[in-house]
């Protein structure tokens, strides 16, 4: 048994991104790839500073090829496979804050068709439902309406059935099968779909660069092997950590089990229960020993959330950090914080969502 596993429909154990890195054959960011990315954004992100985009394919070319004055697009997506949790955001943040520092056109690709293949308990309605929902979840996060179209698959297909087409020529059964573990009972729908995510790669002619979960890599590896077939840029990827669950390690946030989940759309007062009752604690078992012995915030799940997503100032996240590990913050105000926190972005962001209702339509992709 390996000791963690990351594909597209499956991620499992306490991952090391080193190994990782190395099984997927993609790019470490190294420090100095981060202060290039920083100076050409003209700004950083915390996201990158702390590592929670760790990885890549090829960011470096589509910087020069920026600096050059060739512009990329970006290019993400959403499995509407329940309501959108707090991981799904780290992704698309990033891409606004890419959008914003480029000016770059933006297309998110919601997979209805995917997850109704990938899920034996979801029917083709199910996952319409849920594509709707996330659209405004993402539009909630302010994309600019004039460079974003949200395509959803089972809608949007005549636009991206001859760009499938193009790429389904070029894979074969063995590559997919190597790389996704199919085996003989695993339906066609599977075996065909990496051809539809890939296709808006190529929706525009200049190159494309993607952030995303590191666990949707697989896909890209084979469109990138594919590229110089059909004469077009290879995909750019830049991969971010997956989120832990949160009880604990051993697993990201998955859309399908409540306890280990925070939802866009919980209420304060759901929020508060959750992360009391099931937030992994790096906490001592009382207050006297957690005095004493002080708290591991590399383990805490409520510290990790601030760290990720939750908290961007460098100086305030630092003070929680000595003062948990040294034992002077118990780990009831830590998670106190993280309610804080979290409430006070959903307050926001559940305004904005219910707002984007009526501007769905200018978002969704037209095809010609
Ligand atoms: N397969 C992805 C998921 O399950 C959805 C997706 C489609 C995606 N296109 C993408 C994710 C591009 C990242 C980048 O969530």
């Amino acid at each position: 048994m390996p000791d963690f596993t990351v594909t597209p429909w499956h991620v499992e154990g306490d991952i090391d991104y080193d190994k990782l890195t190395r099984q997927f054959g993609t790019q470490k960011i190294t420090e100095q790839l981060h202060q290039r990315i920083a100076q050409v954004a003209g700004e950083d992100h915390f996201m990158l500073k702390r590592g929670v985009f760790f990885s890549h394919r090829e960011m470096d070319r589509v910087l020069e090829q920026y600096q050059n004055g060739e512009k990329f697009f970006l290019y993400t997506g959403r499995g509407p496979s329940g309501n959108t949790h707090i991981g799904h955001l780290v992704p698309w943040v990033f891409a606004k804050w890419l959008q914003d520092r480029f000016g770059a056109n933006m297309y998110f690709q919601i997979t209805d068709d995917e997850k109704f293949y990938s899920k034996h308990d979801m029917t083709l309605e199910d996952t319409a439902r849920y594509a709707l929902e996330n659209a405004l979840d993402f539009i909630a996060l302010g994309f600019d309406p004039k460079k974003t179209r949200i395509i959803i698959n089972t809608r949007n297909i005549r636009t991206l059935y001859p760009i499938a087409a193009q790429i389904a020529k070029r894979i074969n059964f063995s590559n997919t099968k190597a790389t996704f573990g199919f085996t003989g009972e695993t339906n066609i729908g599977m075996i065909f779909y990496t051809a539809l995510q890939s296709a808006p790669c190529f929706i525009e002619d200049g190159p494309v660069l993607i952030p995303l979960g590191v666990d949707q890599d697989p896909h890209f590896r084979l469109t990138r092997d594919i590229a110089p077939k059909i004469k077009k840029h290879k995909p750019a990827l830049i991969h971010n950590m997956m989120i832990p669950g949160l009880e604990g390690p051993g697993g990201k946030m998955s859309a399908s089990d409540s306890s280990n989940t925070i939802y866009t759309t919980d209420t304060p007062d759901m929020v508060k229960k959750k992360i009391n009752k099931y937030a992994f604690s790096g906490g001592q078992p009382d207050v006297a020993e957690h005095r004493r012995l002080g708290g591991n915030p590399d383990i805490d799940v409520s510290y990790q959330y601030l760290r990720i997503f939750f908290e961007p100032d460098d100086g305030k996240l630092e003070s929680i950090y000595t003062d948990y590990k040294s034992g002077k913050m118990l780990t009831g105000e830590l998670k106190q914080i993280l309610i804080e926190k979290i409430n006070s972005f959903f307050q926001t962001h559940q305004k904005k969502r219910e707002e984007a209702r009526d501007k769905i339509q200018e978002f969704l992709y037209e095809d010609r």
